[in-house]
């Protein structure tokens, strides 16, 4: 069985197309479109496969949209373990205006789940993960599902002796209590959680140290979009650099991240060498255009030419 289980709540069939211009009222027509398996877990998986190692999606299914995106997952190598629904599940829809350059993305709820049906989800990754090293979480969860949901998925995971990766949003970051190994909020997320604007350095390590100190992670990788990153644990900080890149698209660099985070940690690297790699794979992602993933080699060549940790205020950088 793989190291690396993800899961994913609410999965998404990403379809993705040009125009000429998006308007109201006159039909749209668009160019040939490009359908990929999406939602937050799915996205890490994607980039686990692309940096070669073995990973498990599990994820909730339902309708015709289910089993093409759980069948252009069996094409990318990734192991699927599938929790059939009765709804529908969702497709987003991304439309590049070609005369504006422009990005339009239409997001859908996704199906309700019930309460059996969740938790089928929590058995199903208890099965999958029990010889795993690491659980991934990520995404929004369905309509339906309680916002504390991920705590149940930390309490597994702890159950089984797996690190849990978390990276959620809005009131499920919020009720996110039970401690997993690592939270990657993003800068906006920070924000959101903590009511406050933190505009400094130290504002943000001042936040991210309240995770760390009152139990919800190990680990915070606060990214900071062309800002890099801010890692944090109880005895340590360090700032990254990000990457300079030309962006073709921003969708999915923060899961990119957390695949190359969740990679290197797979591979015994220092937690300092996994952010690097999760930098690179988040940088490899957004000179991708669309929801298309990154290839293996950019992302290597990325890594060589991330920057090291710098220690921030003299704190020690974790290795
Ligand atoms: N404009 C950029 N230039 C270079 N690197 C970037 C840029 N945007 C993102 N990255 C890289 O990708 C990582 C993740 O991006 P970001 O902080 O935007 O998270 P996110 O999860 O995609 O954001 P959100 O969930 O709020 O949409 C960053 O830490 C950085 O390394
Ligand atoms: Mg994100």
């Amino acid at each position: 069985m793989p190291a690396i289980v993800t899961l994913t709540m609410n999965p998404a069939l990403d379809i993705s197309t040009t125009a000429e211009c998006v308007g109201p009222t006159d039909k749209i027509r668009c160019s040939e479109p490009r359908y990929d398996p999406g939602g937050g877990g799915i996205n890490v998986a994607r980039i686990v496969r692309v940096l070669g190692e073995s990973v498990v999606a599990v994820f909730p299914v339902g309708s015709a949209t289910g089993g093409v995106l759980g069948g252009l997952l069996d094409k990318e190598g990734v192991w699927t373990r599938r929790i059939p629904i009765d709804g529908a599940t969702r497709e987003s829809f991304t439309v590049d205006e070609d005369s504006s350059g422009e990005q339009y993305r239409f997001v859908l709820p996704g199906p309700r789940l019930t309460r059996a049906q969740q938790e089928q989800c929590l058995v199903m990754l208890e099965e999958v993960a029990r010889d795993a090293r690491f659980i991934v979480a990520s995404g929004s969860l369905p309509p339906g599902t309680p916002p504390d949901f991920y705590d149940r998925v930390a309490a597994t995971a702890h159950g089984l002796g797996v690190r849990c990766l978390l990276d959620t949003s809005g009131e499920s970051l919020q009720r996110s209590r039970f401690g997993v190994y690592l939270l990657k909020p993003s800068i906006r997320e920070l924000r959101e959680l903590s009511g406050d604007d933190l505009a400094d350095e130290a504002d943000r390590l001042a936040a991210a140290r309240r995770l760390v100190d009152g139990g919800r992670c190990e680990v915070v990788v606060l990214s900071l979009g062309a800002g890099g990153a801010l890692v944090v644990t109880a005895h340590s900080a360090a700032r990254f650099a990000a990457l300079p890149v030309a962006i073709r698209s921003g969708v999915g660099a923060g899961d990119a991240m957390l695949a190359g985070i969740t990679v290197g940690l797979a591979r015994n690297q220092p937690l300092h060498d996994a952010v690097r790699l999760g930098i690179a794979a988040g940088a490899a992602m957004l000179r991708m255009p669309g929801t298309r993933p990154c290839r293996r080699e950019e992302i290597e060549m990325l890594f060589h030419r991330a920057p090291a940790a710098v220690s921030v205020d003299g704190a020690r950088i974790e290795s």
